[in-house]
């Protein structure tokens, strides 16, 4: 394992579930973090809670990673001792509804494309800028098992995932002279607020999504990202699929 400490991570959609738990997890190996999301009194608290149990230098900040101005006004305006992006986690996304595509609703649609390909790639440009010129850095996107497979009622949501995939495996090879990683992980069934928010905040569907099914933790999808921000240099993982055991498939799992 390589060292992670004073290294500085950029987590997107570090408010909650697994952007959260990144943040955790990278501060404990000594990384400084800057942390980003639209409910910007989470990150703060959560920066602040940082500092406090890990020692680590904390940023956090107001970041909609749909609006391309202001993540290019707020990456160029770091402040001098998170200038220099080591790794970024792309992870801020989201799903919005689970209905046949005929039947679905066009607003989700906007947000789904918006936020999980049109921002990945604003803030991927924003950073990579830098580590280019420095010729360093580690990529790392939270795609979806959604990516791999299209499944019933996930039209634009997997298409949404199938393009991180596909901007993954590009990227990489336009960096491949520059040093840089770039790394995607899918997983499967996390429980986290993605159901909550993918069902618009009806409590009872977003439970039965986890019905009778030991889902992975969002520190499970954690440890995966340090485990892969921490192989040496010259390794890169390129992809990552992480199921929870009772899970073969998106449509295939064992319910107790
Ligand atoms: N949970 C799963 O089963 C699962 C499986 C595979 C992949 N994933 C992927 O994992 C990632 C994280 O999801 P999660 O499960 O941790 O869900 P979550 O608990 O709902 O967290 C989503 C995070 O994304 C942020 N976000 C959403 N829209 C944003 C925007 N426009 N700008 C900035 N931040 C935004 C949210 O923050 P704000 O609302 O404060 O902005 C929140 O911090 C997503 O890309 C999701 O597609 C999840």
């Amino acid at each position: 394992m390589e060292s992670l400490k004073n290294k500085t991570v950029f987590i997107t959609g570090a408010s909650a579930g697994i952007g959260k738990a990144c943040a955790y997890a990278f501060a404990e190996q000594g990384a400084n973090v800057v942390i980003s999301a639209r409910r910007v009194e989470k990150v703060s608290e959560i920066a602040a809670d940082l500092s406090k149990k890990f020692g680590v230098k904390a940023y956090a900040f107001q970041l909609d990673v749909r609006k391309r101005a202001d993540v290019e006004t707020a990456v160029k305006n770091l402040p001098a001792d998170f200038k220099n992006i080591d790794i970024l986690v792309n992870n801020a996304g989201l799903g919005r509804g689970l209905n046949k595509f005929f039947e679905d609703n066009p607003d989700g649609w906007e947000e789904m494309i918006d936020t999980n390909i049109k921002g990945l790639l604003y803030v991927t440009y924003a950073v990579i800028q830098q580590m280019v010129e420095r010729e360093n850095g580690h990529i790392i996107n939270i795609s979806s098992i959604a990516g791999l497979e299209a499944y019933p009622k996930g039209s634009v949501y997997c298409a949404s995932k199938a393009a991180v995939e596909s901007i993954t495996k590009s990227i990489k090879m336009d960096v491949v002279d520059k040093n840089i990683r770039v790394s995607n992980i899918e997983p499967g069934m996390v429980e986290t607020d993605f159901s909550r928010v993918r069902f618009y905040g009806d409590e009872e569907k977003a439970k039965n999504v986890y019905k009778g099914i030991t889902a992975l933790t969002a520190g499970d999808i954690a440890d995966a990202v340090v485990f892969i921000a921490s192989r040496k240099g010259h390794v890169n993982i390129s992809q990552m699929v992480i199921y929870p055991t009772a899970q073969a498939s998106a449509t295939i799992s064992h319910r107790v």
